[in-house]
C-alpha cells in the first residue's frame, strides 16, 4: 500500500471519513559540510531529502488537537487543548512546541486539528526527523488557517519550538534546510545574516551516499549543548580582550591564529580551532564546486570529519569506523559524519560505478567492527516543505 492510503485509512479508522482532509509533506536532510557552525555565524550547505514526513489532516470545530503517529503506535493519540501546551516528552511535543509558539506570537489559531503523520526519515539518525515535524506543524498551521506567515517565519518559530519548549539550543541549519529545500540543489545559508543561495548539485558520475551507522544519538541534546557553550565561552574571552566580532565564524582562520590565545580554556579553544577551521573550508568547498573540482570538495569534506572527530569531539567509535572504512574504497570522494554527531549517519561522494562494492564492503568491515547492521540510502534531493494536496 502507498504512504497515502496507508495514512488515509488510518486517518478513517480513527476519526472517520468525512471531507475536507489535508495533505502535507516536510523533508528530513543531510548537511553535506559546515558541520556544528549554524549557532557559530557560520556557512553551512545542506540539502533537503526526498524522504521525511507526511500528514493528514481536518479542522474541528472546537479547539481539541488529536494526534496520531504511525511510527509511534504505541503513544496512541496524543490530545490536548489548545489553551494547555504543555511538554509530556513524547513525539507530540515538536508539534505542541510551534503551536505554542505561533499562538504566543499572535496568530489566530480557531480551530484544533485531527492529524495522522507518518514518516519515513530513519528517526534519531541526524537526518532532522525533529524539524521535519516542526515545520511541518508550522505549514499545516499556515496552510489551514491562512496565517500568511512566509516560510522563513516558520523556519524561525520551529527553531524557537526547538529552543524554548524542547530544550535542545540547536542552530537554524535543520529547519531552514527542511523549509527551504529545493529539489536538486543545496542551500548554501549564511547563518549570520540568513542570506542564501541553492547550488545546483550535478556530481557527474558520482551520488551521494547516506551511510546510518544505526547508533543512536545517546545523550546527544546534552551534549549538543555543552559544545555550544563552549562556543560561547571562547567567543566571549575573545570579545572581552577587545577582539569586535559577533560570532567565531567572523573571524578568517588567518586572523584566529593572531587572538586565539586569548581563549582560556583549552575545551573552548579547541572547539573554537574547528568552528573557524570549517568555515572556511565551506568557503574553500563552494570555489571548488564552482570549478566542479569534485575532488577538492571530497578532501574538504574528509577534513571535516576529521576536526569533529579531534577538536570537536562529537563523532565516536560508530561514525569513526564507517567513515574510515569509506574512505577506504576506490570509489569514494569524500566522507564525513552529518549532523549532530554522537551517532546517527555519515555522508559521503561515491562514484557511481562503485556504489554496490562501496555498500557491500564499508557494511561488512562495520559490522565486524561493531556489531551493528549499517543502512545505506543514496540521497535525492527533493523540496522543501509543501502541502500536497486535498483529499
Ligand atoms: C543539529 C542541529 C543543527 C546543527 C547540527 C550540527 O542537527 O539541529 O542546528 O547545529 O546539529 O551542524
Amino acid at each position: 500500500m502507498d504512504i497515502k492510503n496507508l495514512m488515509l485509512k488510518k486517518f478513517q479508522e480513527l476519526f472517520g471519513n468525512s471531507k475536507n482532509k489535508e495533505f502535507y509533506f516536510t523533508p528530513g536532510r543531510v548537511n553535506l559540510i559546515g558541520e556544528h557552525i549554524d549557532y557559530n555565524g557560520g556557512f553551512v550547505f545542506p540539502c533537503a531529502l526526498s524522504f521525511g514526513t507526511y500528514a493528514i489532516c481536518r479542522k474541528r470545530n472546537d479547539q481539541n488537537f488529536n494526534l496520531f503517529s504511525i511510527n509511534f503506535p504505541e503513544n496512541k493519540i496524543i490530545s490536548f487543548n489548545l489553551e494547555e501546551l504543555k511538554k509530556t516528552d513524547v513525539w507530540g511535543d515538536y508539534c505542541k512546541g510551534v503551536i505554542k509558539i505561533i499562538k504566543d506570537n499572535n496568530f489566530d489559531i480557531p480551530f484544533g486539528l485531527d492529524i495522522v503523520f507518518y514518516g519515513n526519515i530513519p528517526n534519531g539518525a541526524g537526518l532532522s526527523s525533529s524539524a521535519s515535524l516542526e515545520v511541518l506543524m508550522g505549514t499545516i498551521l499556515n496552510t489551514t488557517f491562512n496565517l500568511n506567515i512566509p516560510m522563513i517565519d516558520i523556519v524561525k518559530y520551529s527553531q524557537k519550538a526547538e529552543n524554548e519548549f524542547i530544550g535542545v539550543s540547536c542552530g537554524i541549519m535543520d529547519q531552514f534546510a527542511v523549509g527551504m529545500g529545493k529539489k536538486d540543489h543545496a542551500i548554501l545559508l549564511n547563518c549570520n545574516t540568513l542570506e542564501y543561495e541553492y547550488a545546483p548539485i550535478s556530481l557527474k558520475d558520482a551520488s551521494i551516499v547516506i551511510m546510518n551507522t544505526n547508533k543512536r544519538r545517546g545523550l546527544a541534546d546534552s551534549k549538543y549543548n555543552e559544545r555550544r557553550a563552549s562556543c560561547e565561552d571562547a567567543l566571549k574571552d575573545l570579545q572581552n580582550s577587545g577582539i569586535k566580532i559577533k560570532n567565531l565564524c567572523d573571524l578568517s582562520l588567518e586572523k584566529f591564529q593572531e587572538v586565539k590565545h586569548f581563549i582560556k580554556s583549552e575545551e573552548s579553544l579547541l572547539r573554537a580551532i574547528h568552528a573557524v577551521s570549517e568555515n572556511e573550508r565551506v568557503l574553500n568547498s563552494m570555489k571548488a564546486l564552482e570549478k566542479s573540482d569534485i575532488e577538492t570538495f571530497g578532501k574538504l569534506m574528509n577534513e571535516s570529519h576529521i576536526s569533529l572527530r579531534d577538536n570537536y569531539e562529537v563523532t565516536g567509535f560508530e561514525l569513526d569506523s564507517i567513515v574510515k572504512f569509506a574512505w577506504e574504497e576506490v570509489g569514494t570522494i569524500g566522507a564525513r559524519m552529518t549532523g549532530a554527531g554522537f551517532g546517527g549517519c555519515a555522508v559521503s561522494i561515491v562514484k557511481n560505478d562503485c556504489i554496490d562494492d562501496f555498500i557491500k564492503n564499508v557494511g561488512d568491515k562495520y559490522k565486524k567492527a561493531t556489531n551493528l547492521e549499517a543502512d545505506f540510502y543514496i540521497a535525492n534531493i527533493g523540496d522543501g516543505s509543501k502541502k500536497l494536496g486535498d483529499l
